[in-house]
Order: C-alpha cells, then structure tokens, then sequence
C-alpha cells in the first residue's frame, strides 16, 4: 500500500553559526555559508539585482548590503537586526535548492546549535514552519551522531564556529543533562589569532576575515608542520609575514576548555560506561579540520585514561547527512504537524 509519506521529500538541515547545509532524500546536497544581505537601497537593489542574496555572494557585495549573520555564540540574534527574518531566508534558499514538487510534502529535521535548540526552539520552528509540513528539531551534535550510528556509549564532539557542542548518546534519544555547549570554537581563534597578528604586526593592514582565511589554510596545532608565511600589505606594498607561532597559539586556545568539559561529562557516568564512552568519541564540525587536534586532544585525553578520538569524514555534511537519516527513519508519531 502506498503511504502517504510515499510521495515526500525528506531533508535534513544543519543551521550553523558559520555555514548551512542541507541533504535531501532526492540526492541534493548543498551548503551555504550563513550570511544573508538585503540591498541598502534602490541603488543597491540595481547593483546586486536580486532582493536577497546568500553566503559568500552576498560577503561579496557587502557594501550594498545590509548584511546579517543570524545566529551568534549558537543563539539568534536579539533586537540587533533582522536576525530571525534572515534564518527564515536561510532555510527558504537551501529548501529551494533541493526543487520540490510543487504540492510536495516536506519533512524537516533541522539541526541547530544546543543552545539555539533550548533557547531560541520557538522562533527556529517559526522560522521553517513557512516552508515545511512537518518538523522536528534536534541538537546539531545528536544529529551527527545518530548519523554515524553512535546510538549508545558515544560522545560527539562538534567544533563549529560559534559553539563547541558535546553530546553523549547513551541508547536513548539525548536529554539536556548528556549535551554542553560552551563558546570556545572556530570564532574565538579567529578572536584570538587577530588580536595576536596585531600585536606581532601593528603597522600591517589585515581584516578578520583575511585572518579566518588564514586559519582555515594553515590551521595546527602541537607539533610545527612547516613555517608558515603569508602575504599582507604594510603601507600599501605585499610583504610576508611569518605567523607559523600565532596559528600554533589560537589553534591551541580552544583546546583546554575542550578537554575539560570532555572529562566532566564523562565523568558522570558509571565507570564501566565511562570506559566505553572513552574509547568512542567522535571529532566533527569544521574545527575537527585542524591538522594536529584529533591526536592533541586524544593525547590529552588519555591521561584520564585509555581513549579512542576518531573525526569524521565530511563534517561540512555530518550534520545534515544525519538530520535527514533521522528524517527518513523517524515514525510518524514524532513528527510535529504544522
Ligand atoms: N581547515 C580548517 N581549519 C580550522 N578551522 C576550520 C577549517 N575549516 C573550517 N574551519 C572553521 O570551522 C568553523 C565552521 O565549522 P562548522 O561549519 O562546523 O560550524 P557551524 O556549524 O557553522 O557553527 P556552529 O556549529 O557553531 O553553529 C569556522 O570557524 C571555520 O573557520
Ligand atoms: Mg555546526
């Protein structure tokens, strides 16, 4: 018999303080980085001559923009600007790029930052209500989880921009006591790394953006893998830079807290599953990119005992790719009906 779900489409979204993506049930995969810009003006609107525009499009034009970033330390935005219209935009665009059917079902299972989901659940489900039929919302790092299988005895670790999320799957769906958000993640090195380059280089011209770039090339930490130059202008001529100890202290600033909050969480556990646990974490987001923190962290880990830290192969897609395996596993008496 054919269900009514039959002629659905199922997607997953992961709404990130830095990136968004989306994997449908029809085989579309696709991310954007999380800016949204409205023309400033009718000169604006001429210029860009789109009334809205996403990602690195609308970075490009950000002075005839008024460009938001919508969700901050893993919340939305307050009262600054149009942050929850600009989420509302977000999940517009990624559902547009998965083309429905006109008339066809949508079943969302959206991904956002665990504080998003206990602060800001409400408004996120505003938010998407206009674009889907049905909804559940979930925590980023469970949905990366239960992407990966890692239904008991796990932890995921995702390190994202805004927030480092902890999540420890223990056979049931995750409450608010097995998950922790705490605010050291890819934002704060930026934070830092500026703040060191300015100092090592105070008469030299760089932005914060140039100086994420930068991270994301070189990013390491421990042991020094090559020197790192790059090139910056200092009174309007290219001169290199070395910043190989800049990148090697930021990288390193988030690694401390990280550390800790692992071994307090698993430290609530019996200590027959605190072993298991141990020896199944799970690095994801785009901070498990950096070259050297799988093992820095495993290393550090291990002086609590024996440990097992792997990263996960895609993490730009580790979210979504589990949102929608939630979305296409979930029975229906979880769906919430909008
Ligand atoms: N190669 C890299 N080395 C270090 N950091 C990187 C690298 N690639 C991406 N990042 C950083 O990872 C972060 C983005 O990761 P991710 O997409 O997981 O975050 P997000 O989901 O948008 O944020 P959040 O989970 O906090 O909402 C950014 O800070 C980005 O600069
Ligand atoms: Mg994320």
């Amino acid at each position: 018999m054919k269900r009514k779900e039959d002629d659905a489409i199922f997607v997953g979204i992961d709404l990130g303080t830095s990136r968004s993506s989306i994997c449908a049930s029809s085989g579309t995969r696709e991310w954007i980085e999380s800016y949204v810009g409205w023309p400033k003006d009718f000169i604006s609107l001429k210029v860009v001559g789109k009334p809205v525009l996403f990602g690195s499009e609308a970075l490009q034009n950000r002075l005839s923009l008024e460009l938001c970033r919508p969700l901050q330390h893993g919340m939305i935005k307050e009262g600054i600007d149009r942050s929850e219209e600009a989420v509302r935009e977000i999940i517009k665009h990624l559902i547009e790029l998965t083309k429905p059917a006109s008339e066809q079902k949508i079943f969302a299972v959206v991904g956002v930052p665990a504080d998003t989901l206990k602060t800001n659940k409400l408004a996120i489900r505003n938010a998407v209500s206009e674009f889907v039929h049905s909804l559940m919302v979930v925590s980023e790092p469970f949905a990366v989880a239960y992407g990966l299988d890692l239904l008991n005895n796990s932890m995921v670790i995702d390190v994202g921009a805004g927030t480092t999320d902890f999540c420890i799957m223990h056979g049931s769906i995750p409450t608010e006591d097995d998950q922790k958000t705490i605010l050291t993640a890819g934002d704060y090195i930026d934070e830092q790394l500026f703040s060191y380059l300015n100092e090592k280089y105070p008469n030299s011209k760089f932005n914060k953006n140039m100086v994420r770039l930068f991270k994301e090339k070189y990013s390491f930490v421990g042991k020094v893998p090559e020197d790192i130059k790059v090139e910056i202008p200092v009174d309007g001529k290219p001169v290199m830079h070395d910043i190989t100890n800049e990148i090697k202290r930021a990288c390193e600033s988030i690694l401390p807290a990280i550390v800790e909050t692992t071994t307090e969480m698993i430290a609530r556990f019996d200590p027959e599953f605190q072993v298991k646990i141990k020896n199944n974490i799970v690095l994801a987001g785009g901070g498990s990119l950096i070259r050297g923190v799988r093992e820095y962290l495993q290393s550090a880990l291990k002086e609590y005992g024996q440990c097992i830290l792997k990263s996960v192969d895609d993490p730009l897609f580790a979210g979504s790719d589990g949102a929608l395996k939630l979305a296409q596993d979930m029975p229906v008496k979880y769906w919430e009906p909008l």
